[in-house]
Order: structure tokens, then C-alpha cells, then sequence
């Protein structure tokens, strides 16, 4: 197990659940404004990259001072090249982490992100795609969006995928550092990809360099 993020105490990833798609829901909601419907997460709930970050609800209130184990052994470059902080989407973080964190599960977690990564094969192989990466308001800047994208990578590297792209706002500054953390490089820019006008960077991480993890 290698130490790779800085998360909230007790803070692990797992294969989503149908019965987490409403806390999965709630919090697409509070950091998009234009948010997937829930037929959108339905659909890939089989899908082996679709995976949640949960922590105990009784550690939900804990200071952010633990590490989080990534089983994958994927890294992080160092974050020289990461954009300054900036707020993004429309978060409703105003009620605070308790009543933002109020949907416990049944086993006790507390759902506080979610990735939602494919593949599909093309004629050089399959290939490995970013839809959805998103952690609560409140949860954010402690190593969560990390880790679940390092463990969708993984997943995707075990499925032999040749690379991974995703599509990014060209204003989201902190989606951005994210992707160029783990070595995503901007290969083309889609004008007017989103339906309010705003233009669409699409990056690649090409698996062939290994050392970009
Ligand atoms: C993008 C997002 C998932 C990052 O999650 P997070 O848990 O805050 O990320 P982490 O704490 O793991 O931070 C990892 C890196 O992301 C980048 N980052 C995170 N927040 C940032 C910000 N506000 N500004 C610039 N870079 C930021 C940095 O490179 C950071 O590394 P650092 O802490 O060493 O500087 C989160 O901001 C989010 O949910 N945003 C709203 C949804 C969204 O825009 N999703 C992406 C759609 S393409």
C-alpha cells in the first residue's frame, strides 16, 4: 500500500452501489450547474470505474490529518504545474459538513465524492475515459478527488486501456490541476462544448509513460 493523497480520516474508495446514487445525486448537484440527471449514473452503475469515496460518518467531523492508503500504487506528479485555488460550480457548502454529510448509509459511511471513468475500444485498442470526477464542497482540497482519480486510473490500467481522456471546462482551474497532477496533457481544445457556450479541453494521459504516475 503506498501513501499517495492526504484525505479525511477513514477515508477509502469503493465500487459504487445502486443504493448510493442518491447521495451520489445530491452531490452532483451541489458542485455543477448544469448536473447529470440520475438515468446518467444509472446507466453506468455496472461500469467497473464508477467508484465512491465514503468515510465513517462518525469520522466525518475529524480533522483532515491522516493519509489515505491507495492500494494501486499510482502517484502523483508533484504539483509545480497546478493553477491557483479557486472556487468551482455553484457548491452549497453554507450548512456546514453535518448538515452537507447528513445521508449516512447503511453501513455507517458517508459518501463524500464519486468518479465515473469507461472504456471503450477504438481501432488501437480500448481506451479509457473520464466522465464524471466530483467530491463534496466540503470535502474538497483534502486529497479526495485524488484518490479517486488515482484508483479509476487504476482500474482502467488493469483493463489494458492504452490511455484516458476526458473532457474539462477551460475555466475550472481546479479540475485542471487535478488532471495535469496525475500527467493529463491538454491535446485539443472543442469550442463550445458545453451547453452554456464554454469551451471544452480535452486531455490525454497516455499509459505508455508509465512514469507520468
Ligand atoms: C476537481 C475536484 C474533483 C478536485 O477534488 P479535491 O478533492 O478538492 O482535490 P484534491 O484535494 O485531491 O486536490 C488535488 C489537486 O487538484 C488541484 N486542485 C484542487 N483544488 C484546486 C483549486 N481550487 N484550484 C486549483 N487546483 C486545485 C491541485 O493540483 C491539487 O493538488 P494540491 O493540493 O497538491 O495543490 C473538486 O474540486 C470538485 O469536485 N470540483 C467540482 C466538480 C468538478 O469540477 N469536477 C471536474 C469535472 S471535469
Amino acid at each position: 500500500m503506498t501513501p499517495v493523497e492526504h484525505a479525511r480520516g477513514d477515508t477509502s474508495i469503493r465500487a459504487v452501489t445502486r443504493a448510493d446514487l442518491l447521495d451520489v445525486l445530491h452531490i452532483e448537484k451541489s458542485v455543477f450547474p448544469q448536473p447529470w440527471p440520475y438515468s446518467a449514473f444509472e446507466r453506468y452503475v455496472d461500469a467497473p470505474g464508477f467508484l465512491v469515496s465514503v468515510t465513517d460518518a462518525d469520522d466525518a467531523l475529524d480533522s483532515p490529518d491522516e493519509t489515505l492508503d491507495s492500494s494501486d500504487g499510482l502517484q502523483r506528479r508533484p504539483a509545480a504545474d497546478a493553477a491557483d485555488h479557486a472556487t468551482t460550480g455553484n457548491g452549497d457548502s453554507g450548512g456546514g459538513l453535518a448538515a452537507a454529510l447528513d445521508s449516512v448509509t447503511g453501513d455507517g459511511e458517508t459518501i463524500t465524492g464519486y468518479v465515473v471513468a469507461t472504456e471503450r475500444s477504438d481501432d488501437g485498442g480500448p481506451v479509457g475515459h473520464v466522465k464524471n470526477i466530483a467530491v463534496h464542497p466540503d470535502c474538497q482540497h483534502e486529497g479526495v478527488g485524488s484518490a479517486l482519480l488515482a484508483r479509476a486510473l487504476s482500474v482502467l490500467s488493469n483493463r489494458d486501456v492504452r490511455g484516458v481522456k476526458l473532457e474539462v471546462r477551460r475555466g475550472n482551474d481546479p479540475a485542471i490541476g487535478l488532471y495535469r497532477s496525475f500527467g493529463f496533457e491538454h491535446h485539443r481544445t472543442i469550442p463550445e462544448y458545453y451547453a452554456d457556450g464554454e469551451d471544452a479541453l480535452l486531455f490525454v494521459l497516455d499509459f505508455a509513460d508509465r512514469d507520468a504516475f
